[in-house]
């Protein structure tokens, strides 16, 4: 993986669904903007038209900047959370289920100075912005972690990994990218394949997590929460823990 020789100022872990984020905000937005226009404008019962127009972009909207505070916000309070709940005692094997541009990869190395941290991903543009194994790299060394990190293209369905490789296994807003419910199962299987007896692993969705918490605990594990976040992420969040026994 190429290096800067001089680190960029700083990390930046873009944003989530960009696509869909700018439709909620863009559609949203436009159909408040002429709601409003044609409530306060037109005569008679168009007037009434405009309020609905308005109530009905006043939902997009909403769910469009929810996204924007998550994506400035709520992000970083998210990772410290995943993090905290992953109990890292600073010299763990880690693996980032679709690490993006590397937001618990480089949280997790920052807290596993004598530890290694692998992250994994497809890169899917839809996905988040930017995204590229060459933005992860950037920000990698812009935190100054690459001694500690790998970044690698892979499937988070099919592990290239042998089992019981990892103490943590982290993820954030990854799982539900998978379209097929029997692939997210499967790649739940594959976390908990290569996860270490003893180990622990953190998965953090914007959908509720418990089928997520189901095919763990099918897989051996045994599941430690699986409930909302909502206050830490200040947005859609739902965070399963589980633990593979000794
Ligand atoms: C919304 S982004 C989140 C990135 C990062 N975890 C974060 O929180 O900033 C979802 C990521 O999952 C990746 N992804 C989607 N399906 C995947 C799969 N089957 N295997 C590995 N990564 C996948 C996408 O490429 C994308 O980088």
């Amino acid at each position: 993986m190429p290096q800067h020789a001089t680190p960029p100022a700083r990390a930046d872990y873009g944003f989530d669904a960009p696509g869909i984020m700018l439709g909620l905000l863009l559609g949203g937005g436009a159909a408040v903007l002429m709601g409003c226009v044609i409530a306060a404008l037109a005569p008679g019962a168009w007037r009434y038209a405009g309020m609905v127009l308005l109530l009905l972009g006043a939902v997009p909207l909403f769910f469009g900047l929810l996204m924007v505070v998550y994506a400035v916000v709520g992000k970083v309070r998210t990772r410290e959370h995943i993090l905290n709940l992953a109990k890292l005692r600073g010299d763990e094997t880690v693996l980032d289920v679709g690490t993006g541009a590397g937001l618990l990869l480089v949280g997790a190395a920052k807290r596993t100075q004598r530890g290694k941290v692998i992250g994994i991903d497809l890169w899917a543009s839809k996905d988040l912005s930017n995204n590229a194994a060459a933005t992860t790299m950037r920000n990698v060394v812009a935190e100054r972690v690459a001694d500690r990190v790998e970044v690698q293209t892979g499937d988070a369905r099919e592990l290239a990994f042998p089992d019981a490789s990892f103490d943590r296994v982290v993820s954030l807003l990854c799982i539900h990218n998978i379209e097929d419910k029997a692939d997210q199962a499967r790649a739940c299987r594959e976390i908990a394949r290569v996860l270490k007896p003893g180990g622990r692993v953190v998965i953090g969705d914007y959908v509720p997590t418990h089928a997520y918490a189901a095919a763990f605990a099918g897989a051996g594990l045994t599941v430690m929460q699986s409930k909302p976040a909502f206050g830490v992420a200040l947005s859609l969040m739902w965070i399963v823990v589980a633990e593979k026994p000794v």
